[in-house]
């Protein structure tokens, strides 16, 4: 497995820490994407003391804004021009003041969906160098239960009309299952796969600081709620295991194969117009 490289995105707590970790366990090269120095580096000593591993990278960004993923995506391609694994994890829950990204976008659409889109789109040639040079590459991308909820109608995405955190949560999680299943068939037959995942209930830093009902109920429920190591196990079965080897466009829950989504989350007309808008808001096509 040594020389494999994979970028996790969010990875200075909860699901993506711990997803980073088992990757520098594995022997890849690990680059985490975080926007928050003091515990991305923290983070990122004790994956190195954990895993025994040096090659733990790190480079910043804020997914809430396009130049900056643009920024990281080139500052990646500058130091390796192979990607054999991306996990696009980071996500929030907004409160329910609706806010504008410095690209006018809501920002929950624009850091949970877009960021993933932007990203991914970005690091493409990297994938497909390490389709051809290394036999397979795999983009995994952390989505939610969450997506049932979601009140989706293409024309308010990004709920001008309509808003609330949650709602807005639920919308940008049924993006995460469109985009993963329509960039599954785009890429298919060039042995990069993609995937998406429920990691299920986890006590992590989710909603943490958010104010509002959801994140209360959320707090209560910590107890009963699964830890960070059961919520990573889909994330890196997705990412490494050899039993997933080409398979595409699924989306599991507990390292299985989820067909019980709602009817729109599998529906390919819907995800080909989010992608064509997806294209148009951040100024990308692949
Ligand atoms: N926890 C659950 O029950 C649950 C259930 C279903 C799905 N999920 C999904 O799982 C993923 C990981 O969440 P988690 O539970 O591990 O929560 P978490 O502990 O809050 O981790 C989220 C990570 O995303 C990062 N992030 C958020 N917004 C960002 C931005 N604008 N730019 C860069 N990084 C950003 C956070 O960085 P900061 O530390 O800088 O905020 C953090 O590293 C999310 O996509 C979430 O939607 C979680």
């Amino acid at each position: 497995m040594k020389n494999k490289i994979g970028i996790v995105t969010g990875a200075n707590s909860g699901i993506g820490k711990v997803t980073a970790l088992a990757l520098a366990k594995q022997g890849f090269t690990v680059v985490m994407m975080c926007r928050n120095r003091a515990k991305a580096e923290a983070a990122q000593k004790e994956i190195v003391r954990l895993s025994g591993n040096p090659q733990v990278e790190m480079i910043w960004v804020d997914f809430a804004s396009q130049r900056q993923i643009r920024e990281a995506a080139a500052q990646f391609l500058s130091m390796h021009d192979c990607l054999d694994v991306l996990v696009n994890n980071a996500g929030f829950l907004a409160s329910d003041k609706r806010q504008l990204t410095e690209d006018g976008i809501e920002a929950t659409f624009a850091v949970n969906h877009l960021g993933y889109f932007l990203l991914t789109g970005l690091l493409m040639p990297a994938l497909e160098k390490a389709a051809t040079q290394n036999g397979e590459a795999r983009v995994v991308c952390v989505a939610s239960e969450a997506h049932r909820y979601a009140p989706f109608n293409l024309d308010n995405v990004q709920l001008e009309r309509g808003y609330s955190g949650i709602k807005a949560y639920c919308i940008s999680k049924l993006c995460n299952i469109l985009f993963t299943a329509e960039l599954a068939r785009r890429v298919a037959g060039k042995n990069i796969t993609a995937n998406s995942l429920h990691p299920g209930a986890v006590n992590s830093g989710f909603a943490q600081n958010t104010p509002g009902w959801f994140a209360w109920l959320f707090k209560i429920a910590k107890p009963f709620l699964m830890s960070e190591e059961e919520g990573a196990e889909t994330s890196i079965y997705l990412a490494t295991s050899p039993e997933v080897k080409g398979i595409s466009g699924g989306y599991f829950y507990k390292k299985r194969l989820r067909r019980n989504m709602i009817p729109i989350a599998k529906d390919e007309k819907i995800a080909q117009q989010l992608w064509e808008m997806s294209e148009k808001l951040t100024n990308i096509s692949y």
